[in-house]
């Protein structure tokens, strides 16, 4: 019978993940099938359990599920358990459900493609959801000189770079707390979505500096058409979402993709 993996998330129809791993699959002759499906409000454990009964193999989680599955695992990777979230379920031959998260480390490999050198960088990280702890991990195991999260409840921002204080220097604070210049700055806010930016003072961004949205669309966000005219070099998250599929997909089956094909065939699709 053939593998089946799946997206849970609701709304999850606009999803780009079965495409992605469509791609994966033939690119790399695996035999999986990967739907996307629109899971129940309330009962996400139990449609997880109902898919695995079914031959699913494994899933990917989007919002607003991530912390449900975070919860209904056996086991947790230390990079999950640090982000109290799980983007990728991998059921055993045991029969136990293993939760990882690779949102961290697709936005690394994703900044790396893009040319950004994390080490020694100066690191400005808008927002303290779910999304920036997901990914604070591996950002700050990449050496940055120093990270400042900084959101609209400054309390949040405090509390969460806390939580990450023995693996670097991150500080956290309200926006008005901001001060460049930077290297970098991730938006990780879901300000986009409203249309909107954070506050942010004019002279942000450091000489050859990058602004990451971890948003994408077919056109640029209000923060990256914002960066670009305040001189950085701007990019979306869309190499993001295609590196972190391929880090679900290399747990799933051992291989590793190649994304740069899969990233533009997305991108004209956009
Ligand atoms: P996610 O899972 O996408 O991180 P979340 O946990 O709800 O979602 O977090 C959303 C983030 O976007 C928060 O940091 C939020 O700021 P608050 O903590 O102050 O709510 C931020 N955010 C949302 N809309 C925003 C806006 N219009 N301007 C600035 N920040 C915004």
């Amino acid at each position: 019978m053939t593998d089946r993996y799946c997206v849970f998330g609701n709304p999850v129809a606009h999803s780009k993940s079965p495409m992605i791993h469509a791609a994966f699959a033939e690119q790399t002759g695996e035999d999986i099938d990967y739907t996307a499906i629109e899971a129940p409000l309330d009962d996400f454990a139990n449609t997880w359990r109902a898919f695995a009964a079914q031959g699913g193999r494994g899933a990917n989680v989007t919002v607003p599920f991530k912390e449900e599955a975070f919860r209904l695992c056996d086991e947790l990777s230390p990079r999950a358990r640090r982000a109290g979230a799980v983007n990728t379920l991998v059921l055993g031959d045991d029969g136990r459900t293993r939760g990882d998260t690779t949102d961290g480390v697709g936005l690394v490999r994703d900044l790396a493609h893009h040319g950004v050198r994390l080490g020694g960088a100066r690191v400005l990280v808008l927002g303290a959801g779910g999304a920036v702890r997901g990914v604070l991990e591996p950002l700050l195991v990449a050496g940055p000189s120093s990270v400042l999260v900084a959101n609209r409840t400054a309390a949040k921002a405090e509390a969460l770079a806390a939580d990450f204080r023995d693996l670097g220097e991150i500080r956290g604070g309200g926006f008005d707390a901001v001060e460049g210049p930077f290297d970098l700055v991730i938006n990780g806010t879901s300000a986009s979505l409203a249309g909107e930016l954070p506050p942010l003072p004019d002279d942000l961004f450091a000489e050859d500096a990058f602004a990451y949205d971890m948003m994408y669309g077919a056109e640029p966000t209000v923060f990256l058409r914002w960066a670009t005219e305040s001189g950085a070099m701007a990019v979306d998250g869309l190499g993001m979402l295609v590196e972190q599929a391929a880090e679900s997909f290399l747990l799933w089956r051992g291989k590793s993709p190649a994304t740069g094909p899969v990233r533009e065939t997305l991108r004209r699709s956009l």
